[in-house]
């Protein structure tokens, strides 16, 4: 098959590149090097520096031709977003529209765009399911969700099946430690530094961490998929792609303490504001309708991490 990742050079992208290519897929990548690195591109991936917003996406993309978009460029930082909100509006929102007009104007057949638990904001019950009331308390979470409504728009109609994976909080190797957002990274950092870690509040908040072999396999599935992605529904196109299961920061230090062997002791801040207390999305709609479940235990998720962050920091 052939498929155009917009953010290839990110976190969750150059782990979806690498499988794609080792399954004999041709790749081409759309990143503007914002926050993705070369180091993480794939030699074999044609790769286009490229900021999603400059109108030559058009004809890049018509010259690839893909049969599949993969949409994970993004405007991901939070705090960036409160302070400049109209430019996380332009790449997310605008930025979305562009990628699934040229898609559609290259003859694309499927296009699938990264959401966000941070559509959600503050849940009212746990586990979150697609149709939950969504109220996202920073202007990240409003423009993902802005974003899936005008992805709707651009492609009802045009025959470009579609969906909008809600991520819960992904982990593993290339996630940037200097990112404010990876806790998993974040912590790792710091153990491998040698330094106290610090944890924002009492360490007992929950999130749902999905390790990122897990988020690729949704995807790949994704994209084999012989049914439609895209219901009639106004939640319809949209999937959480999570584990369900719910664990506390304070767990994930612990864990990440005893891989590591590293045994410092763990400082606490006061809880930063618009922290969420605990998040936890409920996969089992995409386990219907794709037979896709993740299967990395947290343990040994955070182990192979531990390995990169290890190998990739000193
Ligand atoms: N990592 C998570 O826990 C998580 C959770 C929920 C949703 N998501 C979403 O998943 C997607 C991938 O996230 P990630 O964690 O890999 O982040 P990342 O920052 O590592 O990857 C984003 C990539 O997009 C590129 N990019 C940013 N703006 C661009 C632009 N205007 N034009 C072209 N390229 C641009 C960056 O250079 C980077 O390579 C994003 O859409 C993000 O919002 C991630």
């Amino acid at each position: 098959m052939r498929v155009l990742v917009t953010g290839g050079a990110g976190f969750i992208g150059s782990s979806l590149v690498h499988a794609l290519i080792a399954g004999g897929d041709a790749v081409a990548v759309v990143d503007d090097l914002s926050t993705g690195t070369v180091a993480n591109l794939h030699p074999a991936a044609a790769f286009r520096s490229m900021d999603i917003l400059d109108p030559a996406l058009t004809e890049m993309m018509a010259d690839f031709a893909p049969e599949a978009v993969v949409h994970l460029a993004a405007q991901t930082d939070v705090q960036r977003s409160i302070a400049d909100p109209e430019r996380d509006r332009a790449v997310n929102v605008d930025g979305t529209v562009a990628v699934a007009r040229a898609a559609a104007a290259a003859g694309a057949r499927v296009m699938l765009s990264a959401s966000s638990a941070a559509v959600y904001g503050d849940p009212e019950a746990l586990p979150i399911s697609e149709t939950a009331s969504k109220r996202p308390i920073n202007p990240y979470g409003a423009s993902k969700l802005a974003a899936e409504s005008a992805l709707a728009r651009t492609l009802e109609g045009t025959g470009v099946d579609f969906a909008c994976m809600r991520f819960s909080n992904v982990y593993g190797p290339r996630q940037d430690w200097r990112g404010e957002g990876g806790v998993v990274a974040i912590l790792g950092a710091r153990f491998a530094a040698g330094e106290r870690p610090v944890i924002y509040g009492d360490g007992t908040q929950t999130r749902d961490f999905i390790y990122v072999g897990d988020v690729v396999a949704f995807i790949l599935d994704a994209l084999d998929a012989q049914v439609p992605l895209a219901g009639g529904s106004p939640d319809g196109a949209a999937y959480n792609v999570s584990t369900g299961t719910a664990t506390s920061v304070e767990q994930v230090a612990s864990y990440l303490r005893a891989i590591s062997g590293v045994l410092v002791g763990i400082d606490h801040e006061p809880a930063r504001e618009g922290d969420i207390r605990h998040s936890v999305l409920d996969p089992t709609k995409a386990a219907a309708a794709l037979e896709w479940r993740a299967a990395q235990p947290i343990e040994s998720g955070l182990a192979i991490t531990w390995r990169w962050l290890s190998a990739n920091l000193r």
